[in-house]
């Protein structure tokens, strides 16, 4: 079994921070989504694995993740120089997966529990797909399953105007080697793009045994600002462990699930957990409300914070009450005396903003 990361996408829904980073390194608790995705393809004991890039953030991506050897793992990056579709990256990656069975998992996705029983259910059942599904309250952002009454998928369509039913399509997929010669018969939607859900379907007209299984626990799609700021949030929900480097003062108070880095300083200020401040931040006089992840290197002083995700080495200073909020990496936030009570705000990287 091989594993295939797909992070060659544009994350148009999560502008302006993927102007400048590419969407799968956008941090969650700290960590780059990324990272826990091939957290858990390594836990589910897949040792080659494939990273789809574009020519843009290739780099970028290499330097984030290199060879693979921290996770025992070896890494082989693909380029899909243009962003043609899910399925067009499973054909530009043909050479590296052979005749390979493969776990296919687009890597802005997380799922409660990891993948290793999926890849086991897959393995033991000996069909030619597995697919997972979750029910959503809006399934027209993605692929939706129709399924009979016995629980059978009988038709996939991509984001569909008025879905059949609420089964949202998950973005990890288990497949033979047979799938390329599904792939192999499909034409671009609407979108211009080569929809695996498209390929899927093909497959099932193919006469293949596409199985797909209901998720019951949490799945995180970090598509745009508020599914961030809520993967930011279920993570240091269910992972974050309090755990207290750096220097913190007498005045101040960290109160329960709280991870702070080495060389961070907190002065005269409450942390409420779960809260994540990286390494070598400065908080002065400040509350760091729950569920905020503070990125290495940033500068907060005389401000509340609350539900928010701060990229490394922001300077954020007399912000009365900040929530809801994304800040890219550099960025500098002021506000001056008598200014606004409450601010939410997604701005990239490098930004300036005075208030
Ligand atoms: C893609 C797939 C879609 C799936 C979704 C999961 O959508 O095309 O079927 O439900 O990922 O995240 P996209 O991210 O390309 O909009």
């Amino acid at each position: 079994m091989k594993a295939l990361i797909l992070c060659a996408g544009k994350g148009t829904r999560l502008k302006p921070l993927t102007h400048t980073m590419a969407k799968p390194l956008v941090p969650v608790a700290n960590k780059p989504v990324l990272v826990y995705v091939i957290d858990q393809v390594q836990e589910a004991g897949i040792e080659e694995i494939g990273i789809v890039v574009s020519s843009e953030n290739e780099e970028e991506m290499k330097n984030a993740v290199g060879d693979g050897s921290r996770w025992g793992a070896k890494i082989t990056y693909i380029i899909q120089s243009d962003a043609r579709g899910l399925a067009h990256a499973v054909m530009v990656s043909q050479d590296f997966l052979g005749d390979s069975p493969f776990l296919m998992f687009l890597g802005d996705n997380l799922i409660e529990g990891g993948v290793k029983n999926f890849v086991e259910e897959f393995n033991s059942y000996g069909s030619d797909a597995l697919i997972l599904l979750k029910e959503v309250p809006d399934p027209r952002l993605f692929g939706v399953a129709e399924l009979d009454e016995s629980g059978r998928v009988t038709k996939l369509v991509e984001k569909p105007k008025e879905p059949k039913s609420n089964y949202a399509i998950v973005g990890v997929y288990l497949f033979t080697s047979e799938i390329h010669r599904a792939i192999a018969q499909i034409e671009p939607s609407w979108r211009g793009e080569l929809e695996i859900t498209d390929a899927i379907q093909q497959f099932m007209n193919m006469g293949k045994e596409v199985r797909s299984h209901v998720l019951d626990g949490w799945w995180l799609d970090t598509g745009k600002k508020d599914d961030l700021l809520e993967a930011n949030r279920v993570v240091l929900d269910n992972y974050l462990k309090r755990k207290v480097n750096g220097q913190v003062d007498a005045k101040s108070q960290i109160v329960g699930r709280v991870e702070i880095g080495e060389g961070t300083v907190i002065e005269n200020s409450i942390v409420r957990g779960p809260v994540s401040i990286d390494e070598n931040c400065e908080i002065r006089d400040c509350f760091i409300g729950p569920f905020s992840s503070i990125g290495a290197g940033t500068v907060i002083e005389k401000s509340s914070i609350e539900y928010s995700v701060i990229l490394q080495n922001c300077r954020l200073k007399q912000i009365k009450r900040l929530y809801d909020s994304v800040t890219g990496r550099d960025t500098q936030v002021i506000q001056q005396e008598g200014g606004l009570e409450g601010l939410s705000l997604f701005i990239g990287d490098d930004a300036r903003v005075e208030l």
